[in-house]
Parts: structure tokens; sequence; C-alpha cells
């Protein structure tokens, strides 16, 4: 059993606030559990940072299954939340079970998290009936983007906000233990966060929710500046320092210099 079970994390609601990050490997994740993270997500961002696809559409049960194995192999401590892939729940709830418990069994996932609202709700109750906690995702939902036709704010208005609100209120009556609020204004992510009894993980959405979840790849500065949203803060330049370690190995490689004579 992890250090950081989903009644810890609930617990931690107005006492401490949760830091997640994602992660796609074992090495990383070994290493942000030795920074004292509480939640790793496995997000079917994967598709986007680490494979090479323009979004997270692409991604499949398969590579969820792959990915979580790898950082599950890696944690000791962290909780450890996988994301359900595009199309992995949406299709039927039986699939939906199955899907989430391959994550939970194969990959050694902790939780699931599934994107949508209250439409997701009776979802949400089956999966934490049958033993398999849930994190559910609103706001910006990147499966959603080609409906949506980009990657904005949401909950602007007064509708929107009313609808947001609505979901969370219902994800949560349904069993959900936290709840992702992306790219929502921080007045309603304020409103949600004082409004439901579970713990809300922010990403875009202001200092007021009860914890924030950020990309690996854009906090460490792998990810090119151009690309990474506004709201990410880069704590390191990782990406530059790469390229400056492995351009300095090509250079002595080149000029003679690697490897050295070895003693005899
Ligand atoms: O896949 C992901 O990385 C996510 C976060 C952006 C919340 O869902």
């Amino acid at each position: 059993m992890k250090n950081w079970t989903t009644t810890k994390l609930k617990k931690c609601k107005g006492v401490e606030k949760i830091a997640c990050i994602t992660a796609y490997d074992a090495a990383f994740a070994r290493l942000f559990d030795a920074a004292g993270i509480k939640v790793i997500l496995v997000g079917d961002s994967v598709g986007n940072n680490v494979l090479g696809f323009e979004n997270t559409l692409p991604v499949t049960m398969d590579m969820m299954v792959h990915h979580t194995a790898a950082v599950s192999r890696g944690v000791r401590d962290a909780h450890v939340i996988a994301d359900m892939p595009f199309l992995s729940y949406q299709v039927n709830d039986d699939e939906a079970v199955r899907n989430a418990g391959r994550l939970i069994q194969q990959g050694g996932a902790d939780s699931v998290k599934l994107e949508g609202g209250a439409e997701r709700a009776a979802l949400v109750k089956r999966l934490v009936d049958n033993g398999i906690p849930v994190c559910a995702h609103i706001g910006l939902t990147p499966q959603s983007v080609l409906a949506f036709g980009g990657y904005g704010m949401h909950g602007k208005g007064k509708e929107e906000a009313d609808k947001l609100m609505a979901d969370a209120k219902a994800l949560a009556a349904a069993g959900a233990f936290a709840i992702v609020l992306e790219c929502v204004p921080d007045a309603l992510a304020a409103k949600i966060t004082n409004e439901i009894d579970i713990p809300t993980i922010g990403i875009g959405a202001g200092p007021y929710c009860d914890g924030q979840v950020l990309v690996m790849h854009d906090i460490l500065g792998i990810n090119p500046p151009e690309g990474t949203p506004s709201f990410v803060k880069r704590y390191a330049e990782i990406g530059e320092a790469v390229v400056a370690a492995v351009s300095a190995y090509v250079g002595e490689v080149k000029d003679g210099t690697f490897p050295a004579e070895r003693r005899k």
C-alpha cells in the first residue's frame, strides 16, 4: 500500500496543499517520489509530450498500461493516478470498468482519472462501487479538443460557470476522491473548491484550489517555451542542459578527448 492513499489525500483538504506532477516512466517517477511529491499523474498527455502526437486523442489503453506500469515501478510513496484514454470509457460502462481495471491490475495504478461532468457521474459511481478510486476532470478536457475547437478557458460566462459547479457537485456526490479543474477562472475554481468536500486540483485554475498539477515537460523546461501555457512556471531548464551536455559529448568524441586512455 502506498503512503498517499485516497483517504489521506482527502484529509489534506483545507489542511495542506497537494502537489501533483505528470510522469511517464520509472526514472522520472523515482526522482519525483524522492522529491516528496504526493501524487503522480500518468497523463494521456504522454501522447503530445513523449510520443510525438499532436494531442491526446491517439493514445490507447495499451500505451497507458505500458507507461503506468513503468511509473508504478519507480514509485514508493506517491499516489499514482492513471488517465483513462480517449474512447476507453465513452463507449459503454462495462468496457470502462474493464479498462479501468487494467490500469489498476496491469499498470499498478492507485486510481484512474476520466474527463467529463455530470454525464459521467453514474460511471464514476459504478467504478467506485467496484473498488476503483476515481479522480474526475472538468473545465478544459483535452480529449474534447475537436469538439471545443481549441484549448481556451472554460466557465467564463454564468451559464458555463453554473454547469461546472453542478458537474463538480455531481462528481463529488458520485464518489470521486478529487477533481481536476483545468483552465477555469480563479474565482470559479475558488467557489467550487469551497462548495465541495473533496480536493480540487487546479491546472491553469489559479491559487485557490486544494492542489496543483503540472506537466513535467513544461515545468522542467523540456518543452520549448513557445508551446508552454502561460500559467506554467518553469522551475528548471533541463532541455538546455541536455543540449549542452550532449553537444559537449559529441565534441569530445569528435576531437578524441573522450574516452581518456584507461590505466593499464
Ligand atoms: O494528461 C494530463 O497531463 C492531464 C493534466 C493536464 C491534468 O490530464
